[in-house]
């Protein structure tokens, strides 16, 4: 253990700038891995990710590395996630290092997370060494990625180290310049414990396997820990590093990046953030930045089949243990049945859980239309929150309500900016703030804006109005007061309470209409005719009907092939599981989900 010897690092980048290329790469050229085992983005190491080619978790690993003095290098690389969804972990796994890599794709230049990224490495007093990544693409454009980065960030040319993770063009020179430019760690490993929790993961066998930095102090097994947050303590029984496989070691002292695990049932005890310290002595002030993460959108949830109702419990539980900012809780919805009201981080988040439970259980899920967390005053002077639309209370029984604002901002080329201001003003309810220029023909757009109206189908409009080109990051910036109101959906006259969501006044109209005409098109049509209304402030605002018709499903069919048949009947049976009978009305799962693209 000699601390001189140490780097901690991050690679940050936006999202496919080519992080775990690189990684990768650098893998390979220290022979971290065996060849044999080195497979494509050895650090995405679940399914979901692989296929998404989405980091989610953060994964570290260590490697050693030569330099030219002739010393061989300790260098612990965390691997962040890219998506705003996992924010705060990429915060707090900048936290647990001294310096960061930042990728820029020179075919892509400075995007959105790019700079967001850059001001968390920068809060947190990271040494930054900027790359200019994929420099092999024939579209690459190396001087006026650097330029961006000169106007944006401020680097000059001669910090900037033209690389490809793909070829492994400079990638020599990254390492090089890890250890020459980025400090080693300080810390004292005499002194009490004081370690940062950065990430957590849970093993069916050994419980929770904390991953840790030790900023002061030993951690040895047979240690007492305390959590800071919590005061929990535990006892140690294995310490050691990640290679990146798991690899015991005597003890983990001041610098040193590893994992810790002490019987620990739940990640919930080991919060990402939290202080770990020693129980027997303890430090009086933890280390800095710890917050309780917060789901920011919640959907109701409902077994495909009612009768699943425990086993999706069990799988939510289970899920949890890995997965602390899933939150959830019973729901009774008089139109689905028994479910639970769960809370996400964002809507990535969801798509994770929904297809975690869907390939790791088998558990098909309907899930109603997601909405973020309301503030309300009500006249008595007690503030509610509300988590779901079908409990806002009625108009006249509140005072206020409050809805969750974002700090947005968008990296564009400067001919789609009038469209994205008038975009984000005019349909977004958002708040025009500044432009700043970045490099030659791009701009950086700043608002102020609802989560609501950014969460959902934004990004896909943003991105059709500037052709795929720009790019955009958020960070919520708390509460504010805003006209809202509950609009209730009658299907067959029956009120549907899954359907139900919360609108500005000034969109209510406008959004029942869209509502109830998506709806017509997605709930099959019926032996009789069925009205589909949407209300507000006890007013029916918006209404189609369905026409009635006698349909038999093989009747177009008649005369075909048996097999077009059998698998019609197939496709029925699969697609019964997720339907709901609403008064005589069968609603598909896909109607539940109409509100995500309007709006
Ligand atoms: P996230 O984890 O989602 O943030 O992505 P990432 O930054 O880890 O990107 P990843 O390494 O998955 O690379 C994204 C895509 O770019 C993949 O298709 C890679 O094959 C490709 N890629 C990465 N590095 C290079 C490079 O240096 N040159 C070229 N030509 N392609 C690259």
């Amino acid at each position: 253990y000699n601390k001189e010897l140490i780097r901690n690092i991050s690679i940050i980048a936006h999202i496919d700038h080519g992080k775990t290329t690189l990684v990768d790469r650098i893998l390979e050229i220290t022979s971290a891995i065996e060849q044999r085992k080195m497979h494509e983005q050895y650090l995405d190491t679940m399914d979901i990710e692989r296929e998404r080619g989405i980091t989610i978790k953060a994964t570290p690993v260590k490697v050693m590395y030569t330099a030219d003095d002739g010393k061989t290098y300790e260098i612990n690389i965390i691997d962040t996630p890219g998506h705003v969804d996992f924010s705060y972990e990429v915060s707090r796994s900048l936290a647990a290092c001294e310096g960061a890599i930042l990728l820029v794709d020179a075919s892509q230049g400075v995007e959105a997370q790019t700079f967001a990224n850059t001001y968390l490495a920068l809060e947190n007093d990271l040494e930054i060494i900027p790359v200019i990544n994929k420099i092999d693409l024939p579209n690459a454009n190396i001087q006026e990625t650097i330029s961006e980065l000169e106007d944006l960030i401020g680097f000059t040319e001669e910090d900037c180290i033209k690389a490809s993770g793909k070829t492994g063009e400079g990638v020599k020179e990254i390492l090089k310049a890890i250890v020459d430019k980025i400090p080693a760690p300080s810390g004292d490993s005499g002194a009490p414990l004081k370690a940062l929790i950065f990430d957590a993961e849970y093993d069916k066998y050994r419980g929770v396997i904390v991953h840790a930095r030790i900023f002061e102090g030993t951690v040895r097994p047979g240690d007492k820990i305390m959590m800071f947050s919590s005061g929990e303590t535990f006892e140690v029984t294995e310490v050691g590093i990640f290679t990146p496989e798991l690899i015991p070691a005597d003890s983990l002292s001041a610098g040193e990046v590893g994992y810790i695990i002490a019987g620990i049932k739940e990640v919930s005890s080991a919060r990402i953030g939290d202080t770990i310290t020693s129980a027997d002595n303890p430090i009086s002030e933890p280390l800095p930045g710890f917050r309780e993460v917060k789901p920011m959108v919640y959907a109701g949830m409902f077994p495909g089949l009612p009768e699943y109702y425990g086993e999706l419990r069990k799988a939510l539980e289970k899920l949890k243990l890995n997965d602390p900012a899933l939150v959830f809780e019973p729901e009774n919805s008089p139109a689905l049945g028994f479910g639970f009201r769960v809370g996400f981080l964002g809507l990535l988040h969801m798509d994770v859980v929904r297809e975690r439970l869907e390939r790791e259980f088998e558990i098909a899920v309907i899930l109603t239309a997601p909405n973020v967390v309301y503030r309300v005053k009500m006249k008595n002077g007690e503030i509610v929150e509300i988590t779901n639309p079908a409990k806002f209370p009625n108009d006249g029984e509140f005072e206020e309500v409050e809805e969750p604002y974002v700090e947005l901002s968008i990296i564009t080329p400067s001919e789609y900016m009038g469209n994205i201001i008038g975009f984000v003003t005019s349909e977004k309810r958002g708040e025009f703030k500044e432009v700043e220029n970045a490099g030659k023909n791009r701009v950086v757009l700043k608002f102020i804006a609802p989560l609501s109206e950014i969460m959902f189908d934004f990004f896909d409009k943003l991105k059709a109005i500037s052709r795929g080109f720009a790019s955009m990051d958020y960070e919520i910036i708390g509460y504010r007061p805003s006209d809202l109101v509950k609009v209730t959906i009658l299907v067959n006259k029956e009120v549907v309470d899954a359907l139900s969501f919360i609108v500005h006044k000034d969109k209510e109209y406008a959004v029942a209409k869209k509502v109830v005409e998506k709806l017509k098109d997605l709930i099959p049509q019926h032996q009789f005719q069925i009205p589909i209304q949407a209300k507000s402030r006890g007013r029916i605002i918006a209404r189609t009907d369905i026409k009635a018709l006698r349909k038999d499903v093989l009747a177009k069919c008649y005369g075909g092939d048996i097999t077009r048949k059998m698998k019609l009947l197939e496709k029925q049976r699969e697609g019964k599981k997720r339907l709901r009978e609403i008064g005589r009305v069968t609603i598909p799962q896909t109607a539940f989900l109409a509100l995500l693209k309007i709006g």
